[in-house]
């Protein structure tokens, strides 16, 4: 039976875009996952219609949160590596916030799986700095001080033997470059190993879709820091959307 706290997430990605409606007592989805393939190209009318088109198919009404793979400030996308350009300077609320069943918040989709894992998942009841690592098309990560998110932290692109660190070190980077598991968490390994020598996070967790395969690559890392794969595993970033909607509706 699903309790009184329930929100709508949106996960924005590069190849998909997904929503459920999220028990907020509990982290768990309370309906199907309603997922469509991210138009192409993913430009703010094709993806700003797919995302109402998901939010308007379960028939609720509460908040909504919706997460997005770049760096988002106050509802304005900055940064798009990975979606059409044309998203840098565009206001999510803009295109999409009338369309929604309810009020809307916006916010990066690594920060997202990153307040999901914490509240709900693989980061649960830990204190101090938590930081979280989604291998994916790109790399985002979510910096997490004692339960508060410090937004945008884009330390996926972070120069590393002069190029930037997801170009070498995503999922993707692997796929493209048709890298054994063991090479790639090589490069995985140097990406992480840099992060814990700039931040000294207490805990990193492992996520992004490829975190479903982790006996194939987390064994090969090798960090300072204690390593956790994500739990929430592809649902992270919805369920991290829908809780940062129902806190913001709570503030009012
Ligand atoms: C973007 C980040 C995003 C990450 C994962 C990066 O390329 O710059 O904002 O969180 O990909 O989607």
């Amino acid at each position: 039976m699903a309790g009184s706290r329930t929100a709508l997430g949106v996960d924005v990605g590069g190849t998909g875009i997904k929503g459920a409606v999220v028990d907020l007592d509990t982290g768990q989805l309370i309906t199907d996952r309603h997922r469509i393939p991210t138009p192409s190209p993913s430009t703010p009318a094709a993806v700003g219609a797919t995302i109402a088109e998901i939010a308007q198919s379960f028939g609720f009404t509460g908040p909504v949160g919706v997460d997005f793979p770049g760096v988002v400030l106050d509802g304005v996308v900055q940064t798009a590596a990975n979606v059409d350009k044309s998203w840098i300077g565009t206001s999510l609320p803009h295109v999409v916030g009338d369309l929604l069943p309810g009020p809307s918040v916006y916010l990066n989709d690594a920060d997202a799986a990153g307040l999901g894992e914490v509240v709900y998942g693989a980061g649960h009841g830990h204190m101090g700095t938590v930081l979280t690592v989604t291998f994916g098309t790109g790399i985002g990560t979510a910096i997490i001080h004692d339960g508060v998110l410090v937004p945008n932290a884009e330390l996926g692109h972070i120069e590393i033997g002069g190029e930037d660190a997801e170009w070498r070190a995503s999922a993707l980077a692997r796929e493209r470059e048709d890298l054994s598991w063991e090479e790639w968490a090589g490069r995985a390994s140097r990406y992480l190993q840099t992060l814990e020598a700039l931040l000294w996070p207490e805990l990193i967790i492992l996520g992004g879709g490829i975190s479903k395969k982790p006996h194939k690559w987390v064994p090969f890392l090798k960090t300072r820091t204690p390593l956790v794969v994500a739990e929430l595993l592809n649902n992270a970033g919805i369920v991290g959307a829908a809780h940062a909607a129902w806190e913001a509706a709570a503030k009012g």
